[in-house]
C-alpha cells in the first residue's frame, strides 16, 4: 500500500517557512504487522504552535509529529485496539502509521518528554455538536490545558480581573469563557483586529488589540483595561504583553505560563527580567504542561463539565477545518503571521 508523510527537511528558527522545512514523501510499503502492532489511518490532525519546537527537535528526514485522531485498519493478535476502533494519539503528518500505540519517550534536547499512549475514543461521546475532531480541541489537549489550568491552579473568583493573552485560540477562548462563567472580568488580547467581536461574543471583554509589540503602547492599553490591576494571567505570548502585565499584578495574583511566542517564535531570549514585580504582590507563577492531566478521570471530567456546557450552550467553541493531506503545511503556516486572521479556535486538517 501507499503511505504518504511529511518529513522534516530543514531546521529553521522564526516564523515557519513551511516550503523549506517539510518535504512530502510517498512510500510503497508492505505492511507486515507484529503481534502487538496496528495499521492506523489518520482521520484528523491537530496543528498547534508548539509544533515549532517539535520540528526543531525532530531529526532531519523523520516524520513530523502531531496529535491525531486515527482509525485502526488492521491489528495483530495482541494489539491494544481492535479493527474499527477510533483512537487519539501522537501520530503525525501522515496518511497511515504502523505502531503499537504505546507511550513514546521524546528526548527533545530541551526537555525530556513522553508522548502518552494512544487512547481509545468512545464513539458514543461524539456527535454533531461535539464531532470526533473535538478530541483534538475542546475535548482534547487544548481543552484539557484550559480546563486543567482553570480547575487545578487558577482559583478564579468572581471579583477577579483575569487577563488571557492569545485569547482567540483554542486554549485561550475556552479558558476565558470558563473564567467569565466563574464571574470574573476577563480581558483578552488579540493581534488580529477582526477577532475582537468574536471574543466579545464569548464574554471575553474588554479586548486588547495588541497591534505590534510596543511595550509602552500595550502597557497603556492594559492599564486602561485593568484599572484595578490583574489577579490572574494566562500567558500564551510572553514578551511585551507579559512585560506590561507584570507591572499590574495584584496581591496574591497567579500567573500560568502556557506558552511563550516571544521566545519560541520571536527568538527573544532576554529575561528573566520581571521578577521584582512579583515580590510585593506575592505572585505565584506556575508552568503549564498539560500532559500531566491526561488521565482517564480527567478526560471523563472534561467531557462531563466542558462537554455538558457546550451541549447546553453555556460554552462555545470553534474549529477551523482544512481538508486533505497536502493542506497540512499550509494549515500549520496559517497559525502564524497574517494568515491567522482567518482562524477561529482549534485548527485541524481532515484527511
Ligand atoms: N503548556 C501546555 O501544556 C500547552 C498545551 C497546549 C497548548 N499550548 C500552547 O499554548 C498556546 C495556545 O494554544 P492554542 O491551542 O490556543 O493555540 P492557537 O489556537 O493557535 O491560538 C494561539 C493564539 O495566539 C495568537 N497568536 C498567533 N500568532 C501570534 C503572534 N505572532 N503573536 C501574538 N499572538 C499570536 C493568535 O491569536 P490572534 O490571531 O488573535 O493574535 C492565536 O489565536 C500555543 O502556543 C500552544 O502551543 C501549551
Amino acid at each position: 500500500m501507499q503511505i504518504a508523510k511529511w518529513v522534516v527537511q530543514e531546521h529553521l528558527e522564526g516564523v515557519p517557512d513551511v516550503e523549506r522545512m517539510y518535504r512530502k514523501v510517498v512510500e510503497d510499503v508492505d505492511v507486515d504487522l507484529a503481534d502487538d502492532e496496528m495499521l492506523f489511518r489518520t482521520r484528523y490532525l491537530s496543528l498547534d504552535p508548539y509544533l515549532h519546537g517539535i520540528t526543531l527537535d525532530t531529526p532531519l528526514g523523520d516524520l513530523m509529529g502531531g496529535d491525531a485522531v486515527m482509525e485502526v485498519l488492521a491489528a495483530g493478535p495482541r494489539a491494544r485496539f481492535a479493527v474499527g476502533d477510533l483512537v487519539q494519539g501522537y501520530g503525525g503528518w501522515c496518511t497511515h502509521l504502523v505502531g503499537t500505540g504505546a507511550e513514546r519517550p521524546w528526548q527533545t534536547g530541551t526537555f525530556p518528554m513522553v508522548f502518552p499512549a494512544f487512547r481509545r475514543l468512545d464513539p458514543a461521546h461524539y456527535d454533531d455538536v461535539l464531532p470526533v475532531s473535538t478530541a483534538l480541541g475542546v475535548l482534547g489537549g487544548s481543552g484539557m490545558t484550559a480546563w486543567g489550568t482553570m480547575t487545578k491552579f487558577m482559583a478564579v473568583e468572581p471579583d477577579h480581573t483575569v487577563l488571557v493573552s492569545g485569547a482567540t485560540g483554542s486554549v485561550g477562548s475556552l479558558f476565558g469563557q470558563l473564567a467569565a462563567r466563574a464571574g470574573a472580568r476577563v480581558i483578552g488580547t488579540t493581534g488580529s483586529e477582526q477577532k475582537a467581536d468574536y471574543l466579545a461574543d464569548l464574554g471575553i471583554e474588554p479586548v486588547v488589540y495588541r497591534h505590534g509589540d510596543d511595550p509602552e503602547r500595550i502597557g497603556d492599553l492594559l492599564r486602561k483595561a485593568a484599572p484595578g490591576g490583574i489577579d490572574r494571567y494566562l500567558d500564551n505570548l510572553g514578551g511585551a504583553v507579559t512585560d506590561a502585565a507584570f507591572t499590574l499584578l495584584n496581591v496574591h495574583s497567579r500567573v500560568a505560563v502556557c506558552w511563550q511566542w516571544a521566545t519560541q517564535v520571536g527568538n527573544d531570549h532576554s529575561g528573566p527580567r520581571l521578577l521584582p514585580y512579583i515580590l510585593f504582590p506575592r505572585t505565584t507563577i506556575r508552568g503549564i504542561f498539560a500532559p500531566e492531566w491526561f488521565t482517564e478521570p480527567n478526560w471523563a471530567a472534561l467531557r462531563a463539565e466542558v462537554g455538558a456546557l457546550v451541549r447546553s450552550g453555556g460554552i462555545r467553541y470553534r474549529q477551523t477545518v482544512h481538508h486533505g493531506f497536502d493542506a497540512i503545511p499550509t494549515a500549520y503556516r496559517s497559525l502564524y503571521g497574517d494568515g491567522r486572521a482567518a482562524n477561529r479556535g482549534k485548527v485541524v486538517v481532515e484527511l
